[in-house]
């Protein structure tokens, strides 16, 4: 069975001395879960981050090796530095960055190789959904993005599925309608990796709260949660990792 996750991704959140206070609170408060819990702040706060005993995660991560790419970070310094995770293929980056499935599959190949452990997110957006896209979607984003995993890579992998329509929006996929999904996602890593692949943990993320978390982990394939918004709050945050 895959191991239980669940991953706060701050966004482009919180001024310093609010990240600070969250990552003390949701330190305070993280005792006895039964889950794997990860903080994803905004790179800036990496550094004060990783000094916690929370496990973190950057929200990107560049394309290129260490060189002349003002602005960047690269896969080699998020290693160096003890970031465990880094989410990679975010609808948003996708949407307002243009990154394209092959530009995830050079960052999630970096990042492997750095031993960073990519989340690496897919999903549909309504309007793929109501044309009858969603498992062709699906499927380019995954047999791209995650080409060229080794078997040995398989257990730093974490997939996330989030519905484009269902981030930050309020609308939550039905526990149907993510188990569905995940179910054929499941299929689809076993289908391109082997029978190992069934230990890649499928997290949900979209609308994830405290009030619907615990249907949404109770289904078969779901093994945890992508957080936004929800995991701007310790309280709320540490509500949704007690809801295995
Ligand atoms: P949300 O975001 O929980 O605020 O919908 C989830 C995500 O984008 O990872």
């Amino acid at each position: 069975m895959a191991r239980k996750i669940v991953a706060g991704n701050w966004k482009m959140n919180l001024l310093a001395e609010e990240a600070e206070k969250l990552l003390k609170n949701i330190e305070s408060k993280k005792n006895n879960l039964d889950c794997e819990l990860i903080v994803c702040p905004s790179a800036i706060y990496l550094q004060n981050a990783v000094a916690t005993s929370l496990k973190i995660g950057a929200q990107n991560v560049a394309k290129y090796p260490n060189g002349a790419y003002t602005g960047e970070w690269s896969s080699e310094m998020l290693g160096s530095l003890g970031v465990e995770y880094c989410i990679v293929g975010h609808s948003e980056r996708r949407e307002y960055f243009q990154e394209t499935d092959e530009e995830v599959n050079i960052k999630v190949l970096r990042l492997l190789k750095n031993g960073v452990n990519p989340i690496f997110c897919c999903g549909e957006t309504l309007a793929q959904r109501e044309n009858g896209e969603l498992e062709e979607v699906i499927l380019r984003q995954i047999s791209i993005g995650l080409k060229g995993l080794k078997k040995e890579d398989l257990s730093a992998v974490v997939v996330a599925y989030e519905p484009v329509w269902a981030i930050g929006t309020g609308l939550t996929a039905s526990s149907d309608q993510a188990q569905e999904v995940h179910a054929f996602i499941r299929d689809l890593l076993i289908k391109l990796y082997g029978a190992e692949a069934s230990e890649i943990p499928i997290l949900y993320g979209g609308s994830c709260k405290p009030s619907n978390a615990k249907e949404l982990f109770a289904c078969k394939d779901i093994d945890g949660g992508l957080i936004g918004g929800a995991a701007l709050d310790a309280d709320s945050f540490i509500a949704i990792a007690n809801s295995f």
